[in-house]
């Protein structure tokens, strides 16, 4: 990460920019224990690009390829952006990061430019409710680890479906959000978090709501994209063979629900 971006970009972090993920929460997030402005988080802003082009980028590089037109919903300080707009694969010409948290987005114009991508992703600060776009407005639509930060079900139900609206028919909303087959829910770490609901504690939604809700859409399977990831992961040559009904079960299984759908 260049300098002197990356130092103007860590000022931004000092002054709150990520430190907030659940909109309707009065300060700061309750469920974030201690100063979460550590030396590891700090380091693990710095990097989510990176991280990005890893797992996102990958699967969006072998499942959508080339679009011109891209919306990141809920991009804070522009992680994602920055990744998509860096991918020669998807080679979009515009990637539009929208968040309703004005300090998080104005550390995202400095990411962008450390990356010298600030000619394609651009950023706009979009409070929650309907989006100002027009239907069917982006090929791509993207929302990483976003849903499970919206307190209310019914406010997810307009949620998706807006995500749903302003993409064309044709074109791709992809999603991730933590899986709710677990323990404990993955951000506040809170013993069945997932199903104990409060005021402002993150929870995650399964993916069959998830789907329910994007009745407009076919899903994209991406079993085998996680099998070949965890592969790679462990350096073995080949991915193993795995029954049909187990690949479709994988990716519900895993931490992070990854789901990709097309629009009818
Ligand atoms: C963990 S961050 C996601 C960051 C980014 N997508 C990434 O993966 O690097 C969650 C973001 O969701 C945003 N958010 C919360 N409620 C939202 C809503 N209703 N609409 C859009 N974004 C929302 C928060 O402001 C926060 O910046």
């Amino acid at each position: 990460v260049k300098e002197p971006f990356r130092s103007e970009f860590i000022r931004h972090l000092h002054a709150g920019a990520g430190a907030k993920d659940i909109h309707d929460a009065i300060e700061s997030d309750e469920f974030r224990s201690g100063s979460a402005l550590n030396a590891q988080y700090v380091a693990r802003e710095v990097e989510r690009v990176a991280a990005h082009q890893r797992s996102l980028c990958r699967t969006l590089e072998r499942r959508v390829g080339k679009v011109d037109t891209i919306l990141d919903v809920g991009c804070s300080t522009g992680g994602t952006t920055v990744a998509l707009a860096l991918s020669k694969t998807l080679d979009a010409r515009a990637v539009l990061g929208i968040d309703p948290n004005a300090v998080s987005l104005e550390a995202a114009p400095a990411r962008a430019r450390a990356y010298e991508v600030e000619d394609r992703a651009r950023f706009q600060h979009v409070p929650p409710g309907p989006l100002p776009f027009a239907d069917a407005a982006f090929d791509l639509v993207v929302s990483v680890s976003v849903l499970e930060f919206i307190t209310h079900a019914s406010d997810r139900e307009s949620f998706v479906s807006e995500l749903q609206r302003v993409t064309r028919p044709g074109g791709f909303v992809y999603l991730s959000t933590p899986s709710p087959l677990r323990l404990r829910e993955l951000h506040s770490r809170r013993i069945l978090g997932d199903f104990r609901k409060r005021d402002n504690m993150p929870w995650a939604t399964p993916s069959w709501e998830i789907k329910r809700m994007l009745a407009d859409c076919t899903e994209v399977p991406l079993g085998a994209d996680i099998v070949a990831a965890a592969v790679e992961r462990v350096g073995l040559d080949r991915p193993p063979r795995l029954p049909a009904p187990l690949l479709a079960l994988l990716p519900r299984m895993a931490r992070w629900q990854k789901m990709l759908f097309q629009r009818r």
